[in-house]
């Protein structure tokens, strides 16, 4: 079977109100009146044909294999060079393969069909053939004419192949005549254009019943088995007429989209055809025509496989992506219709250096920078040093496409003075998703519209025309989405994820829906029973690996166990092998062996916690390793409600997942540096580990589907956080955190407290609210320490002193609480910096306080601080826990001593 295996289209954002051109024009040519309805597509200024076709081809490719294409048939009646092969242009910037055949098909609105007859005889031909055909004009009229009304800029493009083929082509008829309604000679502009009615009953009205009688004759047909016909024609009601004549019901006729965009010329009969394409039905049957000197009239018959095309922008999403404007002038100026004065900026020289344009043609393309094959950091452009500072290995890169790459604005600007077809111009920086950024041309926007973070996608642009030479220089420019287009879905392209016990349950599900956000995926399963027991088997992660290649995706099987040391480096060193590289590892694998606890045998016990804690141990050793010296990674540990709030019978279950909580809170530390984030879910989840323990109503509600989406989140670059625990199941998500309640000081912090002092104060002891959540030990540490001596009822009085640092120190010996210091021996350093700051040592011994400016010899304890934090502390302003979790204060030598500070001095309110 051979015929179309994708389709994709583009239309520009802009369109003319015809009432707005009549409006400017009417006085001129009242008869205008009677075709100013609707509306028509224009280029913006920096588009032209050939940007239109890259456009509708990236459209069609999306989401396909672009090594797979063979050829490209490139068909407009305005490409913008007549000798340099505007095909090439177009592979170069689909960075399509180089051993391709590239050819342009012109001269003739019926270029479009004449194309996609081209590239079904070759698929037919040559089984290894898949051929690209894209359709594209942007044809100029005379101001205030009808056919300025009537055309429209646009474009499509087809697939065309053996596989997966979506509308099957069952044959073709042409016919061909020098019938000449219109032509546009060589070197002119507009087109010289005969009488309508002519044209119409001589020409449409003769030509095209003959091709399709021919057709029909040829394959034995009539009309009855026509569910679409597809026919362009400028004359609403002579398509019709026509129709009727050939027996056509008005239903069959698809809308020739006058209303919507107008006439995209050599384009019009495959943007119909895509268009049909979008609402058929499988079974449903397609009449093409497509007509000028002559007709082709093509017939297909609508597949199964239609329904799982990709979802595209196509026609539909073009005609969505819409805006409209009454400013006739700005039309003809983007048109180049009329001449408005640039000044003397608008004379820089415009020439191009062709031998720098071959150098770099990847770079301008097809916008291809570099990405280093040590650190994985990608840059813009290639260079022969990584731009990572932590990296700047030398000629290392490979090239790395950023076309289909979404980024962000990280900054922008809007300017009046740069010279612009459309003031301002607006540029700035563009961050992209996956690395590299680069300053780019925003087009397609409003400066107004924009803001810092808001998603572009990168579109191929016409950069600058040089008049004097006839050359049009191209490169790309970054296009802010907003409404459907801003849906930035979050993907794992480029990305290897390890997903233990993945052959079934919720394991399974991340497996699959990584590998459909285009993750390359170790599917890791023993393949044991529920508790452990017994041999292991390779079925289950062979299944899943066999459903995700099924759905195109990529994936290997691995069967190890996560039971022991070995095992954790077989499935890291499978990732390895197989792909390269780790950047995700979701840590899944489970058993169950639920005993109450006095009937928990050793070898329950450990059974469970091999797997859950020692298995999680073990293969996030190796893989935290290669993720280290990727410089990015994302682990996700399963914990367990049982765990976290406890659950009758499941001790050793609960220890083991309450572990890995304890796990994850020290690794997220370690793996700071790292960008490698550690994060922990809590699902509840219909799977063979619950299904005896649950309810059938509640099993039936909670698909594993309702858990994948909070852990893809966390496996993804955009999970920043690190250190959570998140509870989900059923469409419900929760945070679940450890607090550290506001506690209560028991005495007067001197004397050792009494078992009857817990008792008397155990309500104060056990309040949790207003809890506070520390982001590491340390944190706890000192929020214990310089919490000592004060209750939350009584916040501490440590008030600035009007004299900035040096006032504080000076005036320390008068704030000593002698009474405080009893049995002390120590030394404090204070190293304060800044321009406020200084050196000071106080030595607390024999009950008396000395401060001298200067180091200490031998301090106890040491402070280290900038002047205005230290000032901040002392008015409270800046919490001492909080500064000493950010870095901003640093203690070193004995940090318990440190409590002691805001018992030994009162520091006065001046
Ligand atoms: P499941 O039994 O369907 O999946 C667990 C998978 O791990 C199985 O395919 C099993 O063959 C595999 N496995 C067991 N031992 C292994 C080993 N030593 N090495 C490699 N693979 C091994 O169960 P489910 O529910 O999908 O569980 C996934 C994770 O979620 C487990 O860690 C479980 O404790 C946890 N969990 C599940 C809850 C739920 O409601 N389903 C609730 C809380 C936590």
């Amino acid at each position: 079977m051979i015929g179309i295996t994708s389709y994709g289209a583009y239309i520009p954002r802009l369109r003319m109100e015809r009432t707005a051109m009549f409006e400017a024009m009417g006085w001129f040519a009242p008869a205008l009146i009677m075709v100013a309805q609707g509306e028509r597509s224009f280029c913006n200024h920096d588009e032209d044909s050939l940007t239109m076709a890259v456009a509708a081809a990236r459209d069609c490719l999306a989401g396909l294999d672009k090594g797979a294409v063979t050829q490209t048939c490139l068909c407009s009646t305005t490409l913008p060079f007549l000798d340099r092969q505007n095909g090439a242009i177009l592979a170069s910037a689909l960075n399509l393969r180089r051993e391709i055949v590239t050819a342009d098909f012109t001269s003739s609105l019926r270029a479009g069909t004449t194309g996609l007859l081209a590239a079904l005889d070759g698929v037919r031909a040559d089984e290894e053939r898949t051929i690209l055909v894209a359709a594209t004009d942007k044809r100029e009229a005379r101001p205030g004419s009808f056919y300025e009304m009537w055309f429209g800029d646009g474009a499509a493009s087809v697939l065309v192949g053996r596989e997966g083929v979506l509308a099957e082509f069952l044959g073709s008829y042409s016919v061909s005549y020098d019938f000449v309604d219109h032509y546009r000679g060589a070197g002119k502009r507009f087109d010289y254009t005969w009488e309508e009615r002519w044209a119409r009953d001589e020409g449409f009205a003769k030509i095209v019943p003959e091709a399709v009688r021919g057709l029909f004759e040829k394959l034995k047909i009539t009309m009855a088995e026509v569910d679409r016909f597809v026919f362009p024609c400028l004359f609403k009601a002579e398509q019709k007429a026509i129709a009727r004549s050939l027996g056509a019901s008005p239903e069959k006729v698809a809308d020739n989209l006058h209303e919507l965009c107008g006439e995209t010329g050599a384009a019009h009969a495959l943007l119909m055809f895509v268009s049909a394409l979008e609402q058929a039905k499988p079974g449903e049957r397609i009449l093409l025509l497509g007509y000028g000197q002559g007709c082709d009239a093509l017939y297909f018959r609508v597949t199964e496989n239609i329904n799982r095309l990709k979802p595209r922008r196509g026609v539909a999403g073009s005609l969505a992506n819409r805006k409209s404007s009454g400013n006739y002038l700005k039309f003809l100026k983007f048109r180049g219709l009329i001449e408005p004065e640039e000044g003397i900026r608008g004379e820089a020289p415009t020439q191009t250096a062709l031998s720098a344009l071959w150098r770099k043609r990847g770079m301008i393309l097809g916008l291809k920078g570099g990405r280093c094959t040590k650190c994985a950091t990608a840059q813009f452009p290639r260079m022969d040093i990584c731009v990572n500072p932590a990296c700047q290995a030398a000629g290392t890169q490979e090239d790395y496409e950023f076309a289909d790459r979404k980024g962000r604005i990280k900054t922008f600007t809007g300017d009046l003075l740069a010279v612009s077809d459309d003031p301002p111009a607006i540029y700035g920086m563009v961050q992209f998703d996956g690395g590299g950024r680069f300053m780019a041309d925003f087009t397609d926007c409003e400066l107004s519209g924009l803001k810092v973070g808001m998603p572009v996608a990168m579109s191929f642009r016409r950069r600058y025309v040089d008049g004097d030479r006839g050359f049009s220089g191209y490169f790309w420019k970054a296009v802010p989405l907003t409404g459907v287009a801003a849906i930035d879905e979050i993907r794992f392209d480029g990305r290897v994820a390890i997903v233990t016990g993945a052959g079934g349950g919720l394991g399974r599900a991340y497996a699959l829906a990584l590998a459909a956000r285009g993750a390359r995926v170790v599917v890791n399963d023993y393949g044991g029973t529920r508790d452990g027991s017994g041999e292991g088997s390779s079925q289950p992660a062979n299944r899943v690996v066999e459903e995700i290649r099924s759905l195109g995706g990529q994936a290997v099987a691995s069967y190890d166990s996560v039971a022991s040391v070995q095992g954790g480096e077989n499935i890291v060193k499978k990732a390895l092998d197989a792909f390269g590289r780790v950047d995700i590892l979701i840590n899944n694998a489970g058993i169950l062996r639920d005993k109450s606890a006095i009937k928990m045998e050793e070898q329950d016990w450990k059974a469970v916690l091999d797997v859950h804690l020692d298995g999680a141990y073990h293969v996030t050793r190796p893989a935290f390793r290669a993720m280290r010296e990727g410089g990015y990674g994302r682990i996700v540990m399963t914990t367990s409600a049982s765990g976290l709030y406890g659950n009758f019978g499941q001790s050793n279950y609960s220890a083991a997942k309450m572990a890995l909580a304890g796990m994850m809170n020290t690794l997220k530390l370690e793996g700071q540096k790292y960008n490698i984030k550690v994060n922990t879910v809590a699902p509840t989840a219909a799977s063979r580990l619950t299904e005896d323990i649950m309810p059938p109503e509640v099993f039936q509600r909670l698909s594993p589907d309702y858990v994948t989406p909070l852990v893809m989140y966390l496996a993804s670059e955009r999970c920043e956080d690190s250190g959570f625990i998140v509870n989900t199941g059923a469409g419900y998500v929760s945070r679940a955190a450890i607090l550290t309640g506001p506690g209560t000081k028991i005495g007067d912090g001197q004397r050792i407290p009494t078992v009857e002092d817990i008792r008397d104060d155990w309500e104060k002891i056990n309040r949790i609210s207003p809890g506070k959540e520390y982001v590491d030990a340390g944190s706890a540490i000192v929020s214990l320490l310089t919490t000592q001596g004060q209750t939350p009822e009584q916040p501490q009085a440590a008030l600035p002193e009007p004299g900035g640092v040096g006032e504080v120190f000076r005036n320390m010996a008068a704030n000593f609480q002698a009474e405080a210091a009893a049995g002390l021996d120590l030394i404090f350093e204070f190293q304060i910096a800044g321009p406020g700051g200084g050196d000071w040592s106080v030595t607390i011994r024999d009950g008396a306080c000395r401060v001298e400016e200067g180091r200490a010899a031998r301090a106890t304890t040491t402070i280290i601080m900038a002047d205005e934090d230290f000032l901040k502390l002392l008015t409270g302003e800046l919490d001492g826990m909080k500064a000493f979790g950010s870095g901003k204060l640093k203690v070193e030598g004995d940090l318990m001593k440190a409590q002691l500070i805001g018992k030994l001095f009162k520091i006065k309110k001046p």
